[in-house]
């Protein structure tokens, strides 16, 4: 009872299904390709083909299409596909949270949008709304062929609150260009975790079809954005120290106003926190112009004491600090 009051008290989903936990090995050539090709596009790789490799991933991640300045409580509109790389979670039809994509076939998103009480929703009751703006009327729905979560991912702590859905099949990329695009994924060393990271009074933008306003039961139509400054996690941390069971660990990033007004907010779970950073070579592949800017994700929202209220951050995933998994685990 105290759970249940505590999850809605948070903007949590409560999720009561099995999952089905399914074979994650590389066992396919294809899919062994493709996880080599995310190492490569975060230097990990060090073979001398690695050049090669990263071409497939991530050689046009992170192009954002042309949009307004600018779920998401005291945000805009985005322009139609501006962010090509945002999805939506459906459950049985209804959308419930969002995510990314990061190839054809990932969907990056969190924890608490699949899984409850140790066990999660099973993968056929979710579609993946892709190359949506309205999304009631864009945008395709796609079949989830596998859910994987993060085997330290803590209900009671909301550590870990990360999670891949594996599309059944790949989208063609090519095809669905001008509104569906991987977003990049950071390396370590645009960030370092903890109190002095390098992100911190950053501005990163949030995209999604949550609320508007805390307590908001109807979700807009249009997906929306909203720029927010990142602060450290100390900070974040005295924030949340009257709630000792939800600590900030290293593991998160936090972001917001002081005053508040701007924030996620529930059914944004999931969708990214991302900055843009200037195009680096090395890692996407050798490909893209001199200054061209690369959205890349920093955060997954997670969590939040109400939406938008003054001195109680967003927090979300910290991406760096789950490089090793995402790359471990993405198709
Ligand atoms: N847990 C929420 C969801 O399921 C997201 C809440 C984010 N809250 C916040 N104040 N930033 O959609």
């Amino acid at each position: 009872m105290f759970l249940f009051f505590l999850a809605s008290f948070l903007d949590l989903h409560p999720l009561t299904m099995k999952l089905k936990l399914l074979n994650q090995t590389c066992l396919k050539v294809a899919v062994c390709f493709r996880k080599i090709t995310l190492f490569a596009s975060n230097y990990e790789l060090i073979f001398p083909f690695s050049f090669f490799l990263s071409l497939f991933v991530a050689a046009n991640c992170g192009l954002k299409n042309a949009g307004s300045l600018g779920m998401v409580v005291g945000g805009t509109a985005t322009a139609p596909h501006e962010f090509p790389w945002a999805v939506g979670l459906l459950y049985d039809g209804r959308l419930i949270c969002g995510g990314t994509l990061l190839s054809a076939r990932t969907i990056l998103s969190a924890a608490h949008c699949v899984s409850s009480g140790g066990v999660g929703r099973p993968a056929d009751r979710y579609t993946v709304l892709v190359g949506a703006h309205n999304r009631t009327s864009s945008g395709r729905r796609l079949p989830v062929q596998q859910i994987i979560w993060h085997s330290r991912y803590s209900e009671l702590s909301l550590q870990n609150d990360i999670a891949l859905l594996i599309l059944a099949e790949p989208i063609d990329l090519e095809v669905m260009a001008e509104v569906a695009r991987p977003i990049c994924l950071p390396n370590r060393t645009d960030d370092s975790t903890g109190s002095s990271s390098s992100l911190t009074g950053r501005m990163a933008t949030v995209v999604g079809w949550g609320a508007t306003a805390e307590g908001g039961s109807r979700l807009p139509e249009l997906l929306q954005q909203v720029a927010l400054p990142v602060i450290s996690n100390w900070r974040c941390m005295l924030a949340y120290l009257p709630l000792p069971n939800f600590p900030i660990r290293s593991g998160q990033i936090c972001a917001g106003y002081d005053d508040g007004g701007k924030d996620s907010c529930q059914g944004d779970s999931g969708s990214s926190l991302a900055i843009p950073l200037l195009f680096k070579p090395e890692r996407e592949g050798g490909q893209g112009a001199e200054g061209e800017q690369r959205w890349t994700q920093i955060g997954v929202v997670s969590w939040g004491m109400g939406c938008a209220r003054a001195r109680k951050p967003g927090v979300y995933t910290r991406v760096t600090s789950h490089l090793d998994w995402i790359q471990a685990n993405a198709k």
